[in-house]
């Protein structure tokens, strides 16, 4: 059965984030050093990431790197970052010219400054970019987030600048690092572990959640596929009954 073919190309997700894991156990598995799985993972993220461009998702958000992950072996850690100075360089020209536009999520002042500089240019140079929005969460840690949020609007309250009824959710959201994004719909995680690990807690409070077993190293096309088309058979309700939506849903006569 071919799966593109069974996609509905009206409902493709307009967000999708993605929890990349499995790396290290890819390249244990194969008797090779962790490192050599990140590289492979770096072939995954350029094909999902031209799938969800043909596929016309509007964002796509890879969570490369978390605030936890700066506790790994400093080895890991260098050869990370300088895969991922790498790769930017690498990738930038055919990012822009697949109309792809990227941007960064998380505590960006505490990357090296060879990172900071090379992922400025490259959100400069993709910045007039109209397509897939590839927004990617580095040293990013989700409660850190809600507590810079939390600290901006305590800030404008003590000002005087906001009342306390001005603390929305709208509010709220437009404070996130991820103010410019819809929340996302569909949420992956590979490599079998069935947790957040501290990745957007408040954009995914509707998400629908997929987990695979499947290794970030071997996720390629045709496993996006198979998420997209296990979360277009699923009822998103948002706290309504499923009569309600099957009537809201029915084709019109
Ligand atoms: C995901 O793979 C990549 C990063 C967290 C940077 P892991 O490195 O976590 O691989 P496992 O989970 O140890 O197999
Ligand atoms: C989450 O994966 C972070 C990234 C994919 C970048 P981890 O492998 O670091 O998460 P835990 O330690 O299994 O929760
Ligand atoms: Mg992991």
């Amino acid at each position: 059965m071919d799966l593109l073919n069974s996609i509905d190309k009206e409902r493709i997700p307009r967000h999708i984030a993605i929890i990349m894991d499995g790396n290290g156990r890819w390249a244990k598995e194969r008797g090779e050093d962790r490192v050599y799985g990140h590289h492979e993972g770096v072939v995954s993220v350029r094909e999902i990431v031209n799938t969800c461009g043909e596929l016309g998702v509007g964002y796509l958000t890879l969570y490369a790197f978390s605030t936890e992950n700066w506790n790994r072996p400093k080895e890991e850690v260098d050869a990370l970052m300088e895969l991922l100075v790498n790769t930017i360089r690498k990738e930038v020209e055919e990012l822009k010219k697949n109309n792809v536009r990227l941007h960064v999520i998380g505590d960006f002042k505490s990357l090296p400054d060879v990172c900071q500089t090379e992922l400025n240019e490259a959100i400069d140079i993709t910045a007039e970019n109209t397509g897939l929005n590839l927004i990617l969460a580095l040293s990013y840690s989700s409660k850190w987030e809600i507590l810079e949020a939390t600290k901006q609007i305590a800030d404008k309250f003590k000002k005087g600048e906001i009342e306390e009824a001005d603390i929305t959710d709208e509010l709220f959201h437009a404070h996130l690092s991820t103010a410019k994004y819809p929340d996302p719909e569909l949420m992956i995680r590979t490599s079998g572990e069935h947790r957040i690990s501290n990745y957007l807690l408040y954009q995914l409070a509707y998400a629908e959640l997929y987990f695979t077993d499947v290794h970030w190293p071997d996720f390629r096309k045709q496993s996006l596929y198979e998420a997209i088309l296990d979360y277009q058979r699923r009822e998103r309700r948002f706290g309504k009954t499923s009569e309600q939506i099957q009537k809201n849903t029915a084709p019109h006569a």
